[in-house]
């Protein structure tokens, strides 16, 4: 009996394995959490036909593509990016789709992400904005944006960071990692040289491999290999005569191959320009190729798209395979079981006050005080004069694919009155621009404003009478040729006549503060006119407060200019048409633009050229000082691939709490090809006590010490002594050591 029950037993459970072994057969790879993703990717594309893999390769709205249904392989949703995540838009069309549960939070622009040199802030924002795009189901963000800033003048360089690739390439890493944490794919752009708006799609930028390796490349290489992007966005111009979302050099040749890029690469909103080239030339997403209304239409709906039934049709007919298709596949696979079909996902979280909180944090940490006698902080002001359009006009509503629709935005206006209550009135001073909507989305805000440029000005001068200090708020803003997508501006120079203003209230004898709020370097010739002067940025929710609390001292000012403010435009690098905005070459049906300056764009070349400017990058004060001092290499000879480590001592010798921003640059020895004559290769943002000194260690690489040598197609390293400066911007180097390169 015992052995017949056993064998019972025995059979039951044999039974049940069995059962479980066929219940685990019906869960396919690609559907279990736990395999490993490309185990995932391969079943799941062993399973597609071919018309569901060209399905996935374009969208089918204006801001996702379509996912398999018969397989439960979920669409893919992209947003804007890069600050804050855009409100829902209707199914074609760019306009907001009308919902009232989308306004984000808006986070300052990259430029102030930057201009914070603090990585920490960077990883905050990452995180935060990924959580945000987690919780409104958006697989893909679309930014961070990290196109050097080549030209002033470049409408866009407030969704960038500013115009070093080291700082750029250091920043967008946590900014990438913060958002990946969430689930959520960074798609960085512009893949590459998209450094104006001036005919973005018909210009052919043509620049020297060693140019592009040094200064244009860096960033993207470093968001790819560092920073583990998801996806890259190709951009609208021409590189080198091919269009760049399907360009064979940029997507292939470098990223995917030279840099084993794993992810999609997505084109810009209307970037992918022909039937072929992008089948072989790396381009795995099309998006916005057709613009409004059109998904049913037969001639240009989404079908027609050239990675639709003109691909599909290439393949039936045979004259394209199917080994780019299921890369393409693949890529998007990956993309999807990296995000949507994750196994870890969170459900995000939006507009909470620790996003308010981040916000705020990363607006104050980028603010940079360019000058200041003492009237800052303002501890007790008096009565406070605020004059300005830029005081009152709210900014995260404009500037082109960047805008968002925001649940609040606090006026730098609205934080002083917080601040000082009755003590601040106001005057307009100019009037700039009166725009208050994009896309359908308003600011609520009327700016309308009948007094002329004279008597705007006679009423500020006239209300200084009874201010003891004048807080003027100018700068641009983010209409038409000022800072915005899709124009460049037309001059460095502040426009709608503020300079005047600014003129005419220092003529009143009050003690001035000027902000200039913008995205881009002006032109500062009034900067000796006023009494302290401060860098802002588009702060996004926050702006007012972040502003306030640098104003008032509640934060002490620690961000650094991402950029030059040179003194005039004419003493920039780009001389010719050719160079900027490129010229019209008979026989070429594309603006040619000629990167003739090569490697020398930013400090680059003023630093080289000896030229001085309004303030120098990496340039920032605080409220109290520091030395740096006691600088030491630790390794005097570097071999081939030898790395060593700076070593310095910083000193807050002030009385107040605060952070330095230590900045190291290589000076090279005579080499073969022109070099600049110093160039940032690290950093550190340090916070230090009043009185507190600490010792801190930079690493740098033989890698630091190179230039591209573009013939062998390689970095190198002339001998010789390397000479290896630290300060506080790219001007002032107080402290140097030397090391030796073999
Ligand atoms: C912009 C991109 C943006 C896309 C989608 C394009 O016009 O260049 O930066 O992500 O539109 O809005």
């Amino acid at each position: 009996m015992k052995k017949i029950l056993y064998v019972l037993a025995l059979v039951a459970a044999v039974c049940a394995c069995g059962k479980k072994k066929h219940a685990e057969r019906h869960i396919a790879t690609y559907l279990d959490l736990s395999a490993p993703i490309e185990e995932r990717v391969e079943d799941a594309l062993s399973r597609m036909t071919t018309e569901e893999k060209v399905k996935m390769l374009h969208a089918q709205s204006k801001f996702s593509s379509a996912g398999v249904e018969r397989l439960g392989i979920p669409e893919v949703w992209c947003t804007d990016g890069p600050h804050g995540i855009r409100p829902e838009v209707l199914w074609d069309e760019w306009n907001q789709a009308g919902w009232t549960n989308d306004s984000c939070t808006a986070y300052p622009a990259l430029t102030c992400l930057a201009a914070s040199w603090d990585r920490e802030m960077a990883e905050l924002y990452g995180n935060c904005i990924g959580e945000e795009a987690r919780y409104r189901k958006k697989d893909v963000l679309l930014g961070p944006g990290v196109n050097i800033c080549r030209t002033p003048l470049n409408g866009r360089n407030f969704e960038y960071m500013g115009e070093d690739p080291f700082l750029a390439g250091e920043m967008v890493v946590p900014y990438v990692k913060g958002v990946q944490e969430n689930g959520v794919a960074a798609c960085v752009k512009h893949f590459a040289v998209n450094n104006q708006e001036t005919k973005r799609h018909s210009t052919n930028s043509i620049v020297d491999d060693r140019t592009m390796y040094e200064i244009y490349l860096p960033a993207f290489k470093a968001a790819v290999q560092k920073g583990g992007a998801w996806a890259i966005m190709g951009s609208y111009n021409l590189y080198n005569g091919q269009y760049n979302c399907h360009n064979k050099k940029l997507l292939c040749d470098i990223l995917k191959d030279e840099w084993g890029f794993d992810g999609v690469v997505i084109s810009d909103w209307g970037g992918c320009r022909n039937d072929d080239e992008p089948i072989t030339n790396g381009l795995d997403m099309e998006f916005g190729t057709w613009t409004n209304g059109l998904q049913g239409a037969a001639s240009n709906g989404y079908d027609a798209y050239h990675m639709a039934n003109p691909y599909l049709e290439r393949i039936r007919d045979g004259r394209v395979g199917t080994t780019e298709l299921d890369d393409k596949v693949r890529r998007i696979l990956r993309l999807i079981f990296r995000t949507s079909m994750a196994p870890e996902r969170h459900f995000g979280r939006f507009t909470c006050p620790e996003h308010y909180e981040a916000a705020r944090k990363i607006a104050a940490e980028g603010t940079v005080l360019l000058k200041n006698d003492g009237v800052l902080p303002l501890e007790n002001p008096g009565k406070i004069l605020v004059v300005g359009e830029n005081a009152i006009k709210k900014m995260v509503v404009g500037g082109g694919s960047s805008s968002l629709k925001t649940r609040y935005e606090v006026t730098p206006l609205e934080a002083l009155q917080e601040e000082f209550g009755e003590n601040v009135i106001y005057e307009r001073g100019y009037v700039g621009s009166t725009e208050t909507s994009y896309n359908n989305v308003s600011t609520g805000e009327n700016l309308e404003e009948t007094r002329s440029a004279e008597e705007l000005i006679a009423a500020a001068v006239a209300a200084a009478e009874q201010a003891d200090l004048i807080v003027f708020v100018g700068g641009l803003n983010k209409s038409k040729n000022q800072d915005n997508e899709g124009s460049d501006r037309l001059q460095l120079t502040l426009p709608y006549g503020q300079q005047e203003v600014i003129e005419a209230l220092a003529a009143t004898g009050k003690k001035i503060v000027a902000v200039n709020i913008s995205g881009s370097p002006v032109a500062m010739p009034w900067a000796d006119k006023v009494n302290a002067l401060v860098q802002g940025w588009y702060g996004g929710t926050e702006s007012g407060h972040g502003l306030a609390d640098v104003l008032t001292g509640r934060v002490n000012p620690s961000g650094r200019l991402p950029f030059t403010i040179p003194c005039s435009l004419e003493d920039g690098p780009l001389k010719t048409e050719r160079q900027y905005p490129g010229v019209i070459e008979e026989g070429k049906d594309k603006v040619q633009e000629y990167y003739d300056e090569g490697v020398f764009i930013g400090y680059r070349w003023y630093a080289t050229q000896g030229i001085a400017t309004q303030f120098p990058f990496g340039y920032g004060l605080s409220y109290t000082t520091f030395e740096i001092s006691n600088l030491k290499a630790t390794r005097s000879r570097v071999g081939r691939l030898g790395e060593f480590k700076v070593k310095l001592t910083v000193k807050n010798t002030g009385d107040r709490d605060g952070a330095e921003v230590v900045q190291v640059y290589v000076a090279p020895p005579e080499s073969p090809v022109a070099r600049p004559v110093r160039e940032l290769k690290g950093f550190a943002k340090v916070y230090l006590k009043a009185g507190e000194s600490r010792q801190i260690s930079i690493p740098l690489s033989y890698q630091d010490l190179c230039y591209f040598d573009a013939e062998a197609h390689k970095w190198t390293a002339a001998p010789g002594e390397y000479t290896i400066l630290a300060g506080d911007s790219s001007d002032h180097l107080p402290v140097s050591t030397t090391i030796k390169a073999v």
